[in-house]
């Protein structure tokens, strides 16, 4: 059998959401809806997958590559708006149609129904629900085929008795591709909405001779639909279930799963650990034998392996294996650890790259900088990167000693083996193996608390100004 031609319809705007974002393009676990049948299309081997867009058309930039974009100039119905990619339709191979918002299709689910379809006019996926509201209802003659699928999404066009019916159509359909163009011809508007209704096609398939068949899709949860808000948290929480079921069964303990959100788009190493209240959001990446959490965010960050991030929040960052962030780190984007780095506690990085073996372990800003191997930041660091106009780079060697309060006014450099002195403010260049020692000299007077005692000495400089004379 020759391989579908998909067409998914997304022109609707998805008014059920009251949203000023088109419905397909809410995300559902990081992922718009839309690109959730279009992954499932192309993983089910289709030869040709084509969104139905409108005319503002929103959705190409989401979509990958090759795939088409065919536009419904108003948004007449599902009818309409297949016969708007009817150009892309092959008269003589299978067509399936999915609709842009049933998420959770699976390849399977299209495989199946393209097998049960087999050279039928149309083979209609249905479901049954307990509480089938919204949805079309199926009708089926007495042979058990299709007769018709009737409307219940405004009242009129369906009867008690057909509303008291619990098969649903999925919207998710194999045709005919030629059959389906010419009996798109005869739909008409005579409904309570005035659109034309793909599922009109049907009965007029019907009528020229052709078969319509049922595929009762046993679980359900697969063809939801998200019409609004309510809908879209429900599907949220099975698509997540599924999403941590795959990682479970491909060897990652998710320990607590309600209390942790991980993307479709992310991938984790076997033997890691995700600990709870942890969130593995974008394109991030996480390597074998990690712990992540609790309480950790991850957005669009890559983990090495054997990384462990307990209480931290990373954007954009990049982990190499065995380095150690956190508790309580903040990575900005561009923050780069090599292997066995330490960012510890209270520690801000972005936009820089910690060699291998550097320890940041306490209570500093590094940012705009490269800091060698084996180096060892003093707690309470800070690079001074901003001159109020422009951001100047920080550069410190491999086996450098910086001591507490360090601050690196940049752009300056500190060479290898050099050390730093308490509480110095560096402006100037620090040569390799020097101490660079850059603070207000201490000075001592003895006796002076008798003098006070006795109301002879000066005050202590701030007293004054506190005391506001
Ligand atoms: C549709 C089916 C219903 C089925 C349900 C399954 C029709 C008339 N009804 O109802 O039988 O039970 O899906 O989820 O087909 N769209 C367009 N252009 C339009 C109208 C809609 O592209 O002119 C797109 C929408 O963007 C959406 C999809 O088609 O992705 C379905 O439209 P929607 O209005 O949600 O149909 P339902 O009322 O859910
Ligand atoms: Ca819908």
């Amino acid at each position: 059998m020759s391989a579908p031609t998909v067409v998914i319809l997304a022109a609707g705007e998805g008014t059920r959401m009251r949203s000023r974002t088109p419905k397909v393009l809410h995300p559902l676990c990081g992922r718009p809806l839309i690109l959730w049948p279009v992954l499932a299309a192309l993983e089910a081997g289709a030869a040709k997958v084509v969104v139905v867009d409108n005319p503002t058309r929103r959705l190409a930039e989401v979509l990958p590559e090759g795939v088409e974009v065919a536009v419904q100039a108003e948004p007449r119905g599902t009818g309409d708006a297949v016969r708007a990619a009817a150009e892309h339709v092959d008269p003589g191979a299978p067509v399936v149609v999915l609709m842009g918002d049933v998420p959770l299709i699976a390849p399977a689910t299209i495989a199946a129904l393209v097998d049960a379809h087999d050279g039928a006019g149309a083979t209609v996926a249905t479901m049954e629900l307990d509480d089938p509201a919204g949805y079309g209802r199926v009708v089926r003659a007495s042979d058990g085929s299709v007769a018709r699928i009737v409307e219940t999404k405004v009242a009129g066009d369906a009867t008690p008795d057909e509303l008291a019916l619990r098969e649903v159509n999925t919207g998710v359909y194999a045709f005919d591709g030629g059959a389906l163009l010419e009996a798109l011809e005869r739909v008409e508007p005579a409904n309570a909405q005035g659109e034309y209704y793909l599922p009109d096609a049907l009965p007029v398939l019907r009528a020229g001779g052709r078969e319509v068949r049922a595929h009762l899709v046993e679980d359900a949860a697969l063809t939801l639909g998200v019409n609004d808000r309510v809908d879209l948290a429900a599907i949220r929480a099975l698509a997540q279930g599924r999403i941590h079921a795959a990682h479970a069964r491909a060897g990652v303990t998710v320990v607590d799963p309600g209390s942790t959100l991980i993307d479709a788009g992310v991938r984790i190493g076997q033997d890691t650990t995700i600990e709870p209240s942890s969130f593995l959001r974008g394109e991030t990446t996480v390597g074998e034998g990690c712990v992540v959490g609790p309480l950790t965010t991850l957005v669009d960050t890559r983990l090495g392996d054997g990384v462990t991030v307990p209480h931290s929040y990373l954007v954009e960052a990049q982990v190499a294996d065995g380095a150690s962030v956190g508790p309580f780190a903040y990575l900005r984007p561009g923050a780069e650890l090599a292997e066995r780095a330490k960012a510890g506690t209270f520690v801000e990085i972005k936009n820089s790259r910690i060699g291998a073996e550097t320890k940041v372990p306490h209570l500093s800003y590094i940012g705009d900088a490269d800091v060698g191997p084996q180096t060892n930041i003093g707690a309470g660091n800070i690079t001074a990167n901003y001159d109020g106009r422009r951001k100047h780079r920080t550069t410190i060697g491999a086996n450098v000693r910086t001591s507490s309060n360090t601050v690196f006014v940049a752009p300056v450099t500190v060479g290898d083996r050099a050390y730093t002195g308490a509480g110095s403010t560096i402006t100037e260049d620090v040569p390799p193996g020097a101490l660079g020692i850059a603070r207000a000299r201490q000075v001592n007077r003895p006796g002076y608390a008798e003098r006070r005692e006795a109301g002879a000495a000066d005050p202590p400089t701030g007293v004054r100004a506190e005391r506001g004379d």
